[in-house]
């Protein structure tokens, strides 16, 4: 089973999902750590509770974006971590960081990709007037919110929808595809080639899911 580190900065609940599935005796990821740029990131306390080790480096005290990943590395390499799922991990990476990680690395995004890239992404699609919105995970490349999809879900924007309703209808989803991604990296199911991940799951919304 793939050590595997999840990074948050906040709530923490694709994190929960994810030590969930992980719970599972055949899945192929085993979550050893828990890794926050903040002390105070509830998702710690909680990863505590599930008997997962925690640790924090907070970027504030570091010259620079390197130190501050040195140091995240250095944490990794002491866990044996072979596996990162980014959950809400609020800091962007350099190039150096992530092509160290290159196909190693997942991230959850809270819109259907390239769509709303970024942040506010429910804001966004709200004020876009789209029908459809969603979430994706994907491998993490050194372009923001790019790289190979693995799996998406979408939902339905509904009349009367605010950004905290549709947030909410798309958290729901991204709690369901994000273990189910994982599940394909980390069993080796899912490759990259070039810009695309072979073997990634069909489009699936949460009519059909749900
Ligand atoms: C999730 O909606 C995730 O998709 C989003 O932050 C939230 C974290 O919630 N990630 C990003 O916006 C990354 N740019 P959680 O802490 O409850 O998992």
């Amino acid at each position: 089973r793939l050590r595997t580190a999840i990074l948050i900065s906040g709530r923490g609940s694709n994190m929960d999902a994810l030590i969930a599935a992980a719970r599972a005796p055949d899945f192929p990821a085993e979550i050893v750590l828990v890794l926050s740029n903040r002390a105070d990131a509830p998702g710690l306390a909680k990863a505590k509770a599930a008997g997962v080790a925690v640790a924090a480096v907070d970027h504030k005290i570091y010259a620079g974006r390197e130190e501050f990943e040195r140091s995240l590395q250095l944490v990794l390499e002491t866990h044996r971590i072979d596996f990162i799922c980014l959950a809400g991990f609020m800091r962007l990476f350099t190039p150096w960081f992530i092509n160290q990680w290159r196909g190693r690395m997942l991230n959850i995004h809270p819109a259907l990709l390239p769509s709303y890239r970024g942040l506010h992404t429910h804001e966004r699609a709200l004020a876009d007037g789209v029908k459809i919105h969603g979430c994706t995970a994907h491998f993490v490349v050194p372009e923001m919110d790019e790289g190979p999809i693995v799996a998406q879900a979408a939902v339905p924007v509904l009349d009367g929808d605010t950004p905290e309703t549709l947030g909410a209808r798309v958290l729901s989803q991204e709690h369901v595809i994000y273990p189910l991604a994982l599940r394909l990296a980390a069993s080796g199911a899912v490759r990259i080639e070039g810009n695309r991940v072979l073997g990634a799951l069909p489009a699936c919304d949460d009519r059909l899911i749900a």
